[in-house]
Protein backbone atom coordinates (compact mmCIF):
# COMPACT_ATOMS: atom_id res chain seq x y z
CA UNK A 1 0.00 0.00 0.00
CA UNK A 2 1.64 3.44 -1.16
CA UNK A 3 0.22 6.59 0.08
CA UNK A 4 0.96 10.05 -1.41
CA UNK A 5 0.67 12.81 1.04
CA UNK A 6 0.78 16.90 -0.33
CA UNK A 7 1.72 19.95 2.81
CA UNK A 8 0.95 23.33 2.16
CA UNK A 9 -0.41 24.73 5.16
CA UNK A 10 2.21 27.16 5.91
CA UNK A 11 5.88 27.78 4.44
CA UNK A 12 7.19 24.40 3.01
CA UNK A 13 5.28 23.16 -0.22
CA UNK A 14 6.24 19.41 0.65
CA UNK A 15 5.37 15.80 -0.62
CA UNK A 16 5.87 12.83 0.84
CA UNK A 17 5.34 9.03 0.08
CA UNK A 18 5.10 6.24 2.54
CA UNK A 19 4.01 2.80 2.37
CA UNK A 20 2.22 0.42 5.76
CA UNK A 21 5.58 -1.09 6.66
CA UNK A 22 6.37 2.47 7.28
CA UNK A 23 8.68 2.80 4.75
CA UNK A 24 9.79 6.34 3.66
CA UNK A 25 9.39 6.29 -0.01
CA UNK A 26 9.81 9.93 -1.13
CA UNK A 27 10.33 12.71 1.24
CA UNK A 28 10.63 16.48 -0.92
CA UNK A 29 10.38 19.75 1.21
CA UNK A 30 11.11 22.81 -0.83
CA UNK A 31 11.28 25.59 1.95
CA UNK A 32 9.86 29.08 0.62
CA UNK A 33 12.45 30.81 3.47
CA UNK A 34 14.27 33.16 1.06
CA UNK A 35 10.98 34.26 -0.34
CA UNK A 36 9.57 35.16 3.22
CA UNK A 37 12.86 36.54 4.44
CA UNK A 38 12.51 40.08 3.98
CA UNK A 39 9.54 40.68 5.65
CA UNK A 40 10.83 38.43 8.43
CA UNK A 41 8.21 36.34 8.79
CA UNK A 42 5.53 34.30 6.70
CA UNK A 43 3.36 36.45 4.22
CA UNK A 44 0.53 34.24 3.17
CA UNK A 45 0.26 35.87 -0.41
CA UNK A 46 3.44 35.02 -1.17
CA UNK A 47 3.25 31.72 0.51
CA UNK A 48 0.15 30.52 -1.78
CA UNK A 49 1.85 31.66 -4.75
CA UNK A 50 4.68 29.87 -4.10
CA UNK A 51 3.05 26.48 -3.14
CA UNK A 52 1.32 26.75 -6.44
CA UNK A 53 4.73 27.22 -8.56
CA UNK A 54 5.96 24.26 -6.60
CA UNK A 55 3.83 21.72 -6.14
CA UNK A 56 3.66 19.91 -9.51
CA UNK A 57 7.40 19.59 -9.08
CA UNK A 58 7.21 18.45 -5.82
CA UNK A 59 4.42 15.58 -6.92
CA UNK A 60 6.97 14.68 -9.83
CA UNK A 61 10.28 15.04 -7.71
CA UNK A 62 8.07 12.46 -4.85
CA UNK A 63 7.03 9.84 -7.93
CA UNK A 64 10.85 9.48 -8.96
CA UNK A 65 12.06 9.38 -5.28
CA UNK A 66 9.62 6.50 -4.91
CA UNK A 67 10.39 5.10 -8.41
CA UNK A 68 6.65 4.65 -8.89
CA UNK A 69 4.03 6.46 -10.69
CA UNK A 70 0.43 7.73 -10.22
CA UNK A 71 -0.91 4.60 -11.27
CA UNK A 72 0.85 2.27 -8.44
CA UNK A 73 0.03 4.56 -5.67
CA UNK A 74 -3.50 3.50 -3.51
CA UNK A 75 -4.65 6.99 -2.03
CA UNK A 76 -3.58 10.58 -2.51
CA UNK A 77 -3.62 12.57 0.84
CA UNK A 78 -3.37 16.61 1.72
CA UNK A 79 -3.46 18.66 4.55
CA UNK A 80 -7.17 19.95 4.62
CA UNK A 81 -6.27 22.34 7.58
CA UNK A 82 -5.68 24.50 9.97
CA UNK A 83 -3.16 26.59 8.44
CA UNK A 84 -2.85 29.93 5.69
CA UNK A 85 -5.92 29.06 4.07
CA UNK A 86 -4.40 29.90 0.47
CA UNK A 87 -1.60 27.63 0.88
CA UNK A 88 -3.91 24.99 1.89
CA UNK A 89 -6.12 25.21 -1.17
CA UNK A 90 -3.02 24.78 -3.29
CA UNK A 91 -2.50 20.93 -1.60
CA UNK A 92 -5.96 20.30 -1.27
CA UNK A 93 -7.16 20.76 -4.59
CA UNK A 94 -3.81 19.34 -6.41
CA UNK A 95 -4.38 16.17 -4.46
CA UNK A 96 -8.49 16.30 -5.44
CA UNK A 97 -7.55 16.45 -8.88
CA UNK A 98 -5.08 13.94 -8.74
CA UNK A 99 -7.43 11.72 -6.85
CA UNK A 100 -10.12 12.40 -9.49
CA UNK A 101 -7.98 11.89 -12.52
CA UNK A 102 -6.69 8.87 -11.04
CA UNK A 103 -9.60 7.91 -9.38
CA UNK A 104 -8.11 6.93 -6.24
CA UNK A 105 -9.65 7.67 -2.88
CA UNK A 106 -9.10 10.76 -1.47
CA UNK A 107 -7.87 11.76 2.27
CA UNK A 108 -8.46 14.96 3.66
CA UNK A 109 -5.35 15.01 6.75
CA UNK A 110 -5.57 17.39 9.60
CA UNK A 111 -2.12 19.17 9.72
CA UNK A 112 -1.77 19.01 13.93
CA UNK A 113 -3.11 14.97 13.36
CA UNK A 114 -0.35 14.47 11.31
CA UNK A 115 2.38 16.13 13.60
CA UNK A 116 0.88 14.00 16.34
CA UNK A 117 0.88 10.46 14.46
CA UNK A 118 4.27 10.89 13.15
CA UNK A 119 5.83 8.75 15.84
CA UNK A 120 3.99 6.30 14.97
CA UNK A 121 5.65 6.02 11.84
CA UNK A 122 9.50 6.40 13.24
CA UNK A 123 8.64 4.38 16.15
CA UNK A 124 5.62 2.08 16.15
CA UNK A 125 4.20 3.64 19.22
CA UNK A 126 0.83 2.27 20.57
CA UNK A 127 -2.23 4.32 21.82
CA UNK A 128 -2.25 5.63 24.30
CA UNK A 129 0.53 7.97 24.30
CA UNK A 130 0.68 11.49 26.16
CA UNK A 131 1.74 14.23 23.15
CA UNK A 132 3.01 17.45 23.17
CA UNK A 133 2.42 19.48 20.11
CA UNK A 134 4.35 22.32 19.96
CA UNK A 135 4.97 24.12 16.14
CA UNK A 136 4.23 27.44 14.92
CA UNK A 137 0.99 28.22 15.11
CA UNK A 138 -0.09 25.35 17.99
CA UNK A 139 1.01 24.01 21.54
CA UNK A 140 -1.02 21.58 22.90
CA UNK A 141 -0.73 18.47 25.22
CA UNK A 142 -3.24 15.89 24.14
CA UNK A 143 -3.85 12.38 24.90
CA UNK A 144 -3.84 10.60 21.66
CA UNK A 145 -5.75 7.34 22.14
CA UNK A 146 -6.84 6.60 18.35
CA UNK A 147 -6.51 7.65 15.07
CA UNK A 148 -8.85 10.75 14.75
CA UNK A 149 -9.63 10.16 18.74
CA UNK A 150 -7.35 12.71 20.86
CA UNK A 151 -8.11 14.41 24.55
CA UNK A 152 -6.81 18.02 24.69
CA UNK A 153 -5.68 18.26 28.17
CA UNK A 154 -3.98 21.21 27.85
CA UNK A 155 -3.51 24.48 25.10
CA UNK A 156 -1.58 28.06 24.87
CA UNK A 157 -4.07 31.10 26.00
CA UNK A 158 -1.90 33.26 24.40
CA UNK A 159 0.72 32.69 21.83
CA UNK A 160 2.07 29.23 20.58
CA UNK A 161 5.74 28.62 21.19
CA UNK A 162 7.25 28.84 17.86
CA UNK A 163 5.82 32.16 17.78
CA UNK A 164 7.74 33.13 20.66
CA UNK A 165 10.40 31.71 19.43
CA UNK A 166 10.46 33.34 16.38
CA UNK A 167 9.52 37.28 17.40
CA UNK A 168 12.20 36.57 19.92
CA UNK A 169 14.31 35.87 17.23
CA UNK A 170 13.45 38.83 15.38
CA UNK A 171 13.75 40.84 18.79
CA UNK A 172 17.41 39.55 18.80
CA UNK A 173 18.41 40.45 15.10
CA UNK A 174 19.01 37.02 14.15
CA UNK A 175 16.26 36.67 11.43
CA UNK A 176 13.56 34.16 10.42
CA UNK A 177 12.85 31.04 10.74
CA UNK A 178 13.58 31.98 14.47
CA UNK A 179 13.38 28.56 16.32
CA UNK A 180 16.80 27.47 14.71
CA UNK A 181 18.42 30.44 14.55
CA UNK A 182 17.62 30.97 18.48
CA UNK A 183 19.16 26.86 18.87
CA UNK A 184 22.06 27.96 17.12
CA UNK A 185 23.13 31.45 18.71
CA UNK A 186 22.23 29.31 22.40
CA UNK A 187 25.18 26.46 21.29
CA UNK A 188 27.46 30.35 21.98
CA UNK A 189 25.54 30.96 24.92
CA UNK A 190 25.49 31.21 29.11
CA UNK A 191 21.92 30.04 29.47
CA UNK A 192 22.14 30.99 33.06
CA UNK A 193 22.85 35.03 32.03
CA UNK A 194 19.25 35.69 32.18
CA UNK A 195 16.80 34.80 35.00
CA UNK A 196 13.43 35.13 32.58
CA UNK A 197 9.95 34.93 33.79
CA UNK A 198 7.78 30.99 33.32
CA UNK A 199 4.54 32.11 33.23
CA UNK A 200 1.92 29.73 34.64
CA UNK A 201 4.87 27.41 36.27
CA UNK A 202 4.27 26.14 39.40
CA UNK A 203 0.44 26.46 38.62
CA UNK A 204 -2.29 23.69 38.28
CA UNK A 205 -3.31 22.64 35.11
CA UNK A 206 -1.33 22.18 31.65
CA UNK A 207 -1.91 25.35 29.76
CA UNK A 208 0.49 27.61 28.63
CA UNK A 209 1.72 31.25 28.84
CA UNK A 210 3.95 32.81 26.23
CA UNK A 211 3.28 36.68 25.95
CA UNK A 212 4.84 37.64 29.07
CA UNK A 213 7.58 35.99 28.45
CA UNK A 214 8.09 37.96 25.28
CA UNK A 215 7.48 41.22 26.80
CA UNK A 216 10.21 40.46 29.26
CA UNK A 217 12.98 40.04 26.56
CA UNK A 218 11.93 42.95 25.03
CA UNK A 219 12.77 44.91 27.94
CA UNK A 220 15.82 42.97 28.23
CA UNK A 221 16.90 44.56 24.52
CA UNK A 222 15.70 47.18 24.72
CA UNK A 223 17.35 48.65 28.11
CA UNK A 224 20.72 46.80 26.90
CA UNK A 225 23.37 48.88 25.10
CA UNK A 226 25.48 46.19 24.10
CA UNK A 227 23.68 42.98 24.08
CA UNK A 228 25.36 39.54 24.70
CA UNK A 229 22.63 38.00 22.03
CA UNK A 230 24.22 34.30 22.48
CA UNK A 231 23.57 34.27 26.20
CA UNK A 232 19.90 35.79 25.80
CA UNK A 233 19.20 33.02 23.31
CA UNK A 234 20.47 30.18 25.55
CA UNK A 235 18.53 31.93 28.91
CA UNK A 236 15.26 31.63 26.39
CA UNK A 237 15.67 28.51 25.38
CA UNK A 238 16.37 27.14 28.51
CA UNK A 239 13.41 28.85 29.87
CA UNK A 240 10.98 27.71 27.54
CA UNK A 241 12.40 23.77 27.51
CA UNK A 242 11.85 24.43 31.00
CA UNK A 243 7.88 25.88 30.73
CA UNK A 244 7.16 22.82 28.78
CA UNK A 245 8.56 20.34 31.20
CA UNK A 246 6.66 21.65 33.64
CA UNK A 247 3.52 21.62 31.74
CA UNK A 248 4.00 17.96 30.52
CA UNK A 249 4.99 16.98 34.53
CA UNK A 250 1.53 18.36 35.06
CA UNK A 251 -0.80 16.32 32.62
CA UNK A 252 1.29 13.29 33.66
CA UNK A 253 -0.60 13.87 36.91
CA UNK A 254 -3.77 14.29 35.17
CA UNK A 255 -4.26 11.43 33.25
CA UNK A 256 -5.67 8.54 34.76
CA UNK A 257 -4.73 5.84 32.02
CA UNK A 258 -1.15 4.88 32.29
CA UNK A 259 0.28 6.24 28.65
CA UNK A 260 2.51 3.75 26.77
CA UNK A 261 5.09 6.71 25.84
CA UNK A 262 5.48 10.62 26.21
CA UNK A 263 5.85 11.61 22.62
CA UNK A 264 7.00 15.09 21.11
CA UNK A 265 6.18 16.78 17.90
CA UNK A 266 5.90 19.72 15.61
CA UNK A 267 8.89 21.65 14.25
CA UNK A 268 9.73 23.32 18.36
CA UNK A 269 9.94 19.29 18.68
CA UNK A 270 13.50 19.39 16.67
CA UNK A 271 14.71 21.29 19.87
CA UNK A 272 17.52 19.29 21.54
CA UNK A 273 17.32 21.37 24.89
CA UNK A 274 13.52 20.80 24.96
CA UNK A 275 14.16 16.87 24.16
CA UNK A 276 16.57 16.65 26.42
CA UNK A 277 14.63 17.95 29.30
CA UNK A 278 11.24 15.86 28.47
CA UNK A 279 13.43 13.28 28.12
CA UNK A 280 14.54 13.50 31.40
CA UNK A 281 10.86 13.64 32.45
CA UNK A 282 9.83 10.52 31.11
CA UNK A 283 12.54 9.01 32.61
CA UNK A 284 11.81 9.99 36.64
CA UNK A 285 8.28 8.70 35.05
CA UNK A 286 9.24 5.04 33.78
CA UNK A 287 8.55 6.30 29.81
CA UNK A 288 9.65 5.79 27.12
CA UNK A 289 10.19 9.09 25.92
CA UNK A 290 9.98 9.48 21.57
CA UNK A 291 10.63 11.88 19.39
CA UNK A 292 10.99 11.59 15.40
CA UNK A 293 14.14 12.91 14.06
CA UNK A 294 13.74 16.54 13.55
CA UNK A 295 13.49 16.83 9.89
CA UNK A 296 9.96 14.92 10.46
CA UNK A 297 9.34 17.25 12.95
CA UNK A 298 8.99 20.35 10.97
CA UNK A 299 6.35 20.34 8.20
CA UNK A 300 7.22 17.73 5.52
CA UNK A 301 4.39 15.73 3.44
CA UNK A 302 5.35 12.29 5.17
CA UNK A 303 3.91 12.83 7.85
CA UNK A 304 0.24 13.58 5.93
CA UNK A 305 0.93 10.30 4.27
CA UNK A 306 1.41 8.45 7.02
CA UNK A 307 -1.39 10.26 8.90
CA UNK A 308 -3.82 9.74 5.37
CA UNK A 309 -2.28 6.09 5.54
CA UNK A 310 -3.55 5.00 8.95
CA UNK A 311 -6.89 6.59 8.20
CA UNK A 312 -7.05 4.75 4.84
CA UNK A 313 -6.14 1.29 6.20
CA UNK A 314 -9.42 1.98 8.82
CA UNK A 315 -11.51 2.41 5.66
CA UNK A 316 -11.77 6.37 6.11
CA UNK A 317 -11.38 8.22 3.26
CA UNK A 318 -13.15 11.48 2.31
CA UNK A 319 -15.11 12.98 -0.35
CA UNK A 320 -13.74 15.33 -3.36
CA UNK A 321 -16.44 18.12 -2.15
CA UNK A 322 -14.30 18.19 1.33
CA UNK A 323 -13.52 21.86 2.28
CA UNK A 324 -10.05 23.11 3.33
CA UNK A 325 -10.09 25.18 6.51
CA UNK A 326 -8.18 27.93 8.15
CA UNK A 327 -9.08 26.12 11.77
CA UNK A 328 -9.70 22.48 12.28
CA UNK A 329 -9.00 22.20 15.95
CA UNK A 330 -7.98 18.00 16.95
O1 LIG B 1 5.57 22.38 12.58
P1 LIG B 1 6.19 23.54 11.93
O2 LIG B 1 7.25 23.30 10.87
O3 LIG B 1 5.09 24.46 11.26
C1 LIG B 1 3.87 24.67 11.90
O4 LIG B 1 2.99 23.77 11.80
O5 LIG B 1 3.73 25.73 12.54
O6 LIG B 1 6.78 24.46 13.06
C2 LIG B 1 7.46 25.64 12.77
C3 LIG B 1 7.90 26.27 14.06
C4 LIG B 1 8.50 27.66 13.86
O7 LIG B 1 7.97 28.52 14.83
C5 LIG B 1 9.99 27.42 14.08
O8 LIG B 1 10.67 28.56 14.57
C6 LIG B 1 9.96 26.30 15.10
O9 LIG B 1 8.91 25.47 14.68
N1 LIG B 1 11.22 25.56 15.13
C7 LIG B 1 12.04 25.49 16.19
C8 LIG B 1 13.17 24.75 15.78
N2 LIG B 1 12.98 24.38 14.48
C9 LIG B 1 11.78 24.88 14.10
N3 LIG B 1 11.92 26.01 17.43
C10 LIG B 1 12.94 25.78 18.28
N4 LIG B 1 14.06 25.10 17.97
C11 LIG B 1 14.22 24.58 16.73
N5 LIG B 1 15.34 23.90 16.41
ZN1 LIG C 1 3.36 21.98 11.34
Amino acid sequence: MLVLGLETSCDETAVGIVDEKRKIRANIVATQFEAHRPYGGVVPEIAARAHLDKIDDCVRAALKEADTNLDSIDAIAATCGPGLIGGVMVGAMTAKAIAAAKNKPFIAVNHLEAHALTARLTHDVAFPYLLLLVSGGHCQILLAKGVGDFQKLGGTIDDAVGECFDKSAKLLGLGYPGGPLIERAAQGGNENAFKLPKPLVGREGCDFSFSGLKTALRQIVEDSENLAAPDLAASLQKTIAEILADRVANALKMIDTKPTALVVGGGVASNQKIRANLAALAAKNNLPFVAPPPALCTDNGVMIAWAGLEHFRLGQTDPLTFRARPRWPL
